[in-house]
């Protein structure tokens, strides 16, 4: 039997990767999500699933060590990496934005400072505008920086916009809209097809139901 090792982002799409792999037939045992372990195979040992930082899903798949991966495309957009993105899911919708106390604007050099998780994003976005950035790299808790005057402003996600409201901040623009994708290593595209394959159109067919329910 093939087995599929499927990476997981760890975090806010966590809950809802698993549910819709649950509407797509995999079970679990109960025991199996209680404690803190990284890797569990679902019940009909044709899947396993590992749980790492969104950042690291890419990682796992373009080396081939997980076949697939859930994961938001702000992390696609941000690494770029070498993988087939064949469906786009509907979980973890949330926007890619610039936020700031008021209008970010220009110090006296001219150059906007910006605190962000994505560095990559940020300058292609300002660089399209021709506004000349000095890009400054945080790991998380980003909406602080504008507030200990850090940063102009940021380049963040949003999801439900309250970080952002008890920050004190607010949308000056909204770079891009995103949700999660399906992501498949190249190799095992051709090497696992009927398996990949098979989780391919069962999401695809769990998505439809999903969206003529609503
Ligand atoms: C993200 C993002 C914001 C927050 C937005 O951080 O960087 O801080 O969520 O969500 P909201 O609009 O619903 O308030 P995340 O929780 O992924 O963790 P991090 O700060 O450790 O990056």
């Amino acid at each position: 039997m093939t087995q599929l090792t499927l990476a997981i982002a760890k975090g806010r799409l966590q809950a809802d990767a698993l549910d819709l792999l649950q509407q797509v037939g995999l079970t679990f045992s109960s025991d199996s999500f209680a404690t803190r372990r990284l890797a569990v195979e679902d019940q009909s040992g044709s899947y396993r699933l590992i749980f790492v930082k969104p950042a690291d899903v890419p990682v796992y798949v373009e080396h081939g060590i997980a076949n697939c991966g859930i994961v938001g495309r702000d992390v696609l957009l941000e690494s770029e990496p070498d993988l087939l993105q064949p469906l786009a899911l509907d979980i973890g919708a949330c926007d890619i934005v610039v936020a700031a106390r008021g209008e970010a604007i220009l110090n006296q050099f001219g150059m906007l400072r910006v605190a962000t998780k994505y560095p990559r994003i940020a300058a292609k976005h300002f660089g399209a505008r021709g506004v000349a950035v000095d890009l400054i790299e945080l790991s998380g808790s980003v909406e602080l920086a504008p507030v200990l005057g850090l940063a102009d402003c940021i380049v963040d996600l949003v999801e439900t916009g309250r970080t952002l409201k008890e920050n004190g901040l607010s949308i000056v623009e909204v770079i891009t809209k995103i949700t999660a994708r399906l992501v498949v290593n190249r190799a095992s595209y051709q090497l696992k097809a009927a398996a990949v394959g098979q989780l391919i159109r069962s999401l695809a067919e769990a998505l439809e139901r999903r969206a003529s329910d609503d």
